[in-house]
C-alpha cells in the first residue's frame, strides 16, 4: 500500500498526542479513532437506532442513485476519502463502473479489509487503496485527465473539519476533479443529534475512550479509562456536536515521558461534528471554487448528498 510507513504514522500519532494534552485546552485529533477496535466500534455505531447518519446516508444513494450516477459521470476514475469499510462505495461502483477506484483511508486495517473485498466483487476494477492523511495535503497516483475524475466523500467526514479546514480540503481537490459528491449531516432538532452521540449501549462511549486505550498501547500511557466520562453535546453556535472526555477525579497521566495533569471535571476535546443546512454548505463550496448544482436528501430531510461542480 502507497504512502506513509508505520513507523512514521506512530511519530506522528506520538507528537501529536503529546502537543495536544500539552494545550491549556486539551485537545486529541479524532483521525486516530481508527486502530482496529476503532474501526470495529465505528461499524458499530453506524447500525445503532439512534446513528441515523449511515442508514440516511444509503437510503438517499439508493433512491437516487440513477441521479447520481448521471451527474459523477461513469467509466473514469473514481477517487473516495475516507472509504473505511467502503459500504456506500459498492452501490456507487455498481452504477457508475469506473475504471480505476482509489481509496484513501487514515485505517490501514479498514483499508486493506475494503479492497479485499471489493477486489472480489469486482475484478476488472482498477483498485489502488492509498493510506493516508486527508487533513493535509495529499498526492494522488491519478492518472489522464481531471475531467474524467470524480470524487466522493460520504459519511460526513467532511464535518470532523472546521469549515475554514474543510473550504481548504474542497479546494484542494479541486485540483483533483472536476465533480464532487459530498455527504454532509444536516442541521436538526438538538435532542436527535444528542441521542445519536449519546446512545443507550454506550458504543459512543467506548469508542471515544478506546483513544486512550490506543494512546496507553501504541505510546506507553497509564490512563485509568474508568477515571474518563465520555460527553457529547450539541453546540449552537458553531453548529456543531462536540465529544469530550471528562476527568472524573483530579490526577495524573503518564504517556512516555511525558506527564499530564487533570483537574476534576477538565476535558480533553476529541471531536467535532459539523452540520450545515444545504444553503450553509452551499456557501462554504462556493469559497472554495466549486457550485452546488444538486442535492439529494433523504425522505425524513436527515443527512444530505451534495453535488459540486468545480467553477
Ligand atoms: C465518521 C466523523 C462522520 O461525526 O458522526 C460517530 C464519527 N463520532 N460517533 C460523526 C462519530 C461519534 C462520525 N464521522
Amino acid at each position: 500500500m502507497a504512502r506513509e510507513p508505520r513507523g512514521q504514522q506512530l511519530s506522528g500519532f506520538r507528537e501529536d498526542v503529546i502537543a495536544g494534552l500539552s494545550l491549556p485546552r486539551k485537545s486529541l485529533p479524532p483521525k486516530y479513532f481508527y486502530d482496529a477496535a476503532g474501526s470495529r466500534l465505528f461499524e458499530r455505531i453506524c447500525r445503532l437506532r439512534e446513528y441515523y447518519l449511515t442508514r440516511a446516508e444509503l437510503a438517499l444513494t439508493r433512491a437516487h442513485i440513477a441521479a447520481i450516477a448521471r451527474f459523477a459521470g461513469s467509466r473514469g476514475t473514481l477517487i473516495e476519502y475516507g472509504s473505511g469499510a467502503s459500504m456506500k462505495s459498492r452501490l456507487l461502483i455498481r452504477a457508475l463502473r469506473p475504471a480505476t477506484y482509489i481509496a484513501v483511508d487514515i485505517s490501514r486495517d479498514a483499508l486493506q479489509a475494503a479492497a479485499r473485498r471489493l477486489a472480489r466483487e469486482f475484478p476488472r476494477l482498477d483498485i489502488v487503496p492509498v493510506a493516508g492523511d486527508f487533513s493535509r495535503p495529499l498526492t494522488l497516483p491519478v492518472k489522464g485527465r481531471r475531467g474524467g475524475c470524480a470524487v466522493y466523500f460520504p459519511g460526513s467526514t467532511i464535518g470532523n473539519l472546521t469549515p475554514e479546514e474543510a473550504q481548504a480540503f474542497l479546494a484542494m481537490t479541486r485540483g483533483q476533479a472536476g465533480r464532487m459528491l459530498v455527504g454532509v449531516d444536516l442541521k436538526k432538532d438538538a435532542n436527535v443529534l444528542h441521542a445519536a452521540y449519546n446512545d443507550a449501549q454506550g458504543v459512543t462511549a467506548a469508542f471515544n475512550l478506546n483513544l486512550l486505550r490506543r494512546i496507553n498501547r501504541e505510546l506507553g500511557g497509564d490512563f485509568d479509562l474508568r477515571r474518563f466520562a465520555h460527553y457529547a453535546f450539541y453546540n449552537p453556535g458553531p453548529g456543531r456536536i462536540e465529544m469530550h472526555l471528562v476527568s472524573r477525579a483530579r490526577q495524573t497521566v503518564d504517556v512516555g515521558a511525558h506527564r499530564f495533569a487533570f483537574d476534576a471535571g477538565e476535558s480533553i476535546h476529541t471531536e467535532n461534528s459539523y452540520k450545515y443546512s444545504i444553503a450553509e454548505f452551499r456557501g462554504l463550496a462556493a469559497k472554495a471554487g466549486f457550485k452546488g448544482t444538486k442535492v439529494w436528501t433523504d425522505r425524513r430531510g436527515l443527512f444530505s448528498l451534495h453535488g459540486l461542480v468545480a467553477v
